[in-house]
Parts: C-alpha cells; structure tokens; sequence
C-alpha cells in the first residue's frame, strides 16, 4: 500500500503530493505517484511575476491553461498567491491519479468557480482552445524533456499580440548536441557540443517555436528567455505580423582549434574556413540570434514590489536583471577556462578580465548562462590577446 497524500508548502500555497516511496533514497519526482519536483521552485515563482505583469498589462483578469500540470502546484499557486487575477485557471494532466489530486488542491486553496481540473491529453485540451472565441492569455507547457509536441497546440490555443506562453525544455542533452540525430528530427537544427551550449540551446529552442509559429503565419516575440539548474524556460508572446524571421535565424560557425566563431543569418553565405586559423568551422543551426528578452517586459515585471517573498525572488530578479545587458551583446558568450585552458594560460579574475576589456574600448559582461562565461565584442584575437597579458600577470 502505498502512502497517502501529505501537505507541502511552496510560496505561501498548501497543496497536497503523494509522498516517495520507502524504497527510493531521497526525492525522485518522477517515481513519485503524481510528479513533483520543488527543485522547479524559481520557475514557477517566475511564472507568478510574469502572470502578475500580464495582469497588469491586460488590466483585466486572466484566462490561463496548465496542460501538463502534475499534482497542479502551479495553478494553485497562480490563483492562491495571485488572488482575484483570473477567470479561470485550467489546470490538466493525463494521469488520472494526478486528476484527482488537482481537484483536492483546488478545494484545499479555495479556488472552485476559478480552479477547473480536467484528466485529458495535454494536446487534446490545448485543441479545445484553438477557436478564436475561446484562445486564453496564458499557457504554460511544462513537461518532461521535449516541449515541442506541444508548440503547435499552445500557440493555436493563445490569444494574438497579448497573450503569453511559457513552456520549459529539459531536454538539455539533446539540444547541447550529445544527440545530434535527435536534435535534428525535433527541432530541425544541427547542434554541436561547444562551451557555450546552454546558449545554443536556448536559440535552437526559440528558432523552432518561431517556425512552429510561422506555420500559422504567426511571429514570436520572446519576452524572457533563459537557462537555470538544467533546464530552458522561455517566455514569449505571438502577433499577427508579417513574417520576418528569415533576419532572426542564422547559424553559428564554430572552430573546434582556437574556439572561433561567427554567426550567419540563413540568407548569407559564408566561407567554411577559419579566418584565424584556418580549420574547418562546425555548423550548427538554424538558430534565433535575435534578442532573447523584451527590457519593457522586464521592466514591468520587476516592478511589482509585492512579489519579493517568493522563495527565488533574489535568484530571479539576478536573472532577470542580466538578460536585458545581454540583449545588447553579439550572441554567444566565452567560457574563459576553456579559452585559457586552450592557450595553457593561467585563468584570470572573471571581473578583472571585464574590467580590461573595458579599458581598451570594448563592451564586456558577464552572462546568466554561466558563471565563467564572458560576453564581448572584442573579436577573439584580440581577447586572447588581453588573456595573455592577465595570465602573464599572475
Ligand atoms: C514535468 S510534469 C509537470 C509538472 C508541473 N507542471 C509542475 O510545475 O509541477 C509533466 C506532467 O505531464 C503529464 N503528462 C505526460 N504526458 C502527458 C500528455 N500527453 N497529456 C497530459 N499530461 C501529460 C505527466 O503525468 C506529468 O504529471
Ligand atoms: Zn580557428
């Protein structure tokens, strides 16, 4: 006999989840009964301040849809922790144990008339959605791996020029090029296994929802999109506007020698080579190299003081602080141990590093991908040049 349900609590909501099983060590999510992971804590509490700045934008209450919702923590989160911001909050999952979980944590938070639990397929319920008088504001897909097998239904399902989708991706494996083959069928691009993977990954992920979009003569704006603890999380909203993504999409070429690359938009054609050492460059994309957040959005988003007790608010608003400065730098960041490991270099400060490159009239930053990776546009020669007068110092 397995265990009965038993209360947790994340943010300031009371919700119930079945508990491991004796014979697990520790907290497996996905063998628990119904899924949940309180490691994805920081992304739900990020889709509280995103609904909370959809709320505000809209100036209206929110009709929102959790096609694969677990034991439903996040819509009862989103309707307990922002109380009266929506209609109604769909909150789905095929297991039909989950099912009823959903409905007792919809009770427990008192959300009956704006909690509804339904036990569908995730795209089946997206469907529903997909005519023009019932589209919602906001949908969030997060499942495991792959959220692809969802886009086409979600972004059907989503209101035009104001709604937001939120889908989360942990397949990282796949889309940092460990599984190319895979890579390719799903999201239609070439990866490769570079220092900087997490970044490629997050414009692979965005490249392909914008080609998901693009079949419904749709255009993506994405809002916030980021990487953490192993995951992708992208937010984004869709407009009836004329395509224009052929500009957005490239390819990054990639010297597996001195860590050149360069980026290519789909529609030029570059030579193959290095320009710095001449090896063959590796190939990968097609790739967003656009912007990858909205700084007005963010903006909003941070401004709604009210939401600073959730328990990741000071790990999000980092986040959320970094990416707009990320926004203005040529895609693709530096991994400076790799670099120096490269050159058989001593590794310098990461800061002192930034601070040189400064001095010498270039833009550096640090990014959220990683903490030993630097964004510049110095061109590589040059940053390795300034690597070596550090190194020399040390
Ligand atoms: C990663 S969990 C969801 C976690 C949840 N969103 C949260 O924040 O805690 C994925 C869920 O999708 C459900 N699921 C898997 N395939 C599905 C499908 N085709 N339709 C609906 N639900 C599905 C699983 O039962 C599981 O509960
Ligand atoms: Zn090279």
């Amino acid at each position: 006999m397995s265990a009965e349900p038993l209360l947790f609590k994340e943010g300031k909501t009371l919700f119930k989840i079945y508990p491991p099983e004796k014979k697990d060590k520790g907290f497996v999510p996905t063998n628990l009964k119904v899924f949940y992971n309180p490691r994805m804590v920081a992304n739900r509490d990020l889709s509280i301040m995103v609904c909370a700045a959809l709320r505000r934008k809209l100036g209206r209450s929110i009709t929102a849809l959790e096609p694969l919702s677990g034991c439903g923590v996040r819509g009862v989160r989103l309707g307990h922790e922002l109380e009266n911001f929506f209609n109604a909050i769909i909150l789905n999952d095929i297991n039909p144990v989950a099912y009823s979980i959903i409905k007792e944590n919809i009770e427990i938070n008192h959300l009956r008339g704006v909690g509804y639990a339904f036990n569908e397929e995730a795209n089946f319920i997206m469907n529903l959605f997909a005519h023009r008088a019932w589209r919602l504001d906001y949908i969030d897909v997060d499942p495991f791996g792959s959220p692809i097998p969802y886009a086409s239904a979600a972004i059907r399902a989503a209101k035009f020029n104001s709604s937001i989708l939120a889908f989360t991706a942990t397949d990282m494996s796949v889309l940092c090029g460990v599984y190319p083959t895979k890579a390719f069928s799903k999201y239609g691009a070439l990866t490769s296994r570079t220092e900087y993977s997490h970044e490629t990954a997050l414009r692979i992920l965005l490249y392909r929802l914008s080609l998901t979009a693009g079949a419904f003569e749709l255009t993506i704006k994405p809002l916030i999109a980021y990487y953490m603890d192993h995951y992708l999380r992208v937010y984004f909203s869709v407009f009836k506007t004329p395509p224009h993504t052929i500009n957005q999409v490239g390819y990054i070429y990639h010297c597996t020698k001195c860590l050149y690359r360069s980026t290519t938009l789909c529609v030029e054609n570059k030579s193959l080579n290095c320009p710095l050492c001449g090896s063959k460059l590796v190939l990968s994309g097609p790739m967003w190299i656009d912007k990858i957040c909205d700084e007005e959005f963010i903006k909003n988003v941070l401004s709604i003081k009210s939401l600073d007790y959730l328990p990741s608010y000071k790990q999000l608003k980092n986040i959320l602080t970094t990416l707009p400065i990320e926004n203005t730098m040529p895609p693709f960041y530096y991994d400076i141990h790799v670099l120096c490991d490269l050159m058989q270099l001593k590794v310098p400060k990461i800061d002192v590093l930034i601070d040189k490159i400064s001095v010498n009239g270039f833009k550096a930053i640090r990014t959220h991908f990683s903490n030993k990776g630097v964004k510049t546009d110095a061109p590589l020669d040059v940053l390795k040049q300034f690597l070596i007068s550090l190194s020399s110092e040390l």
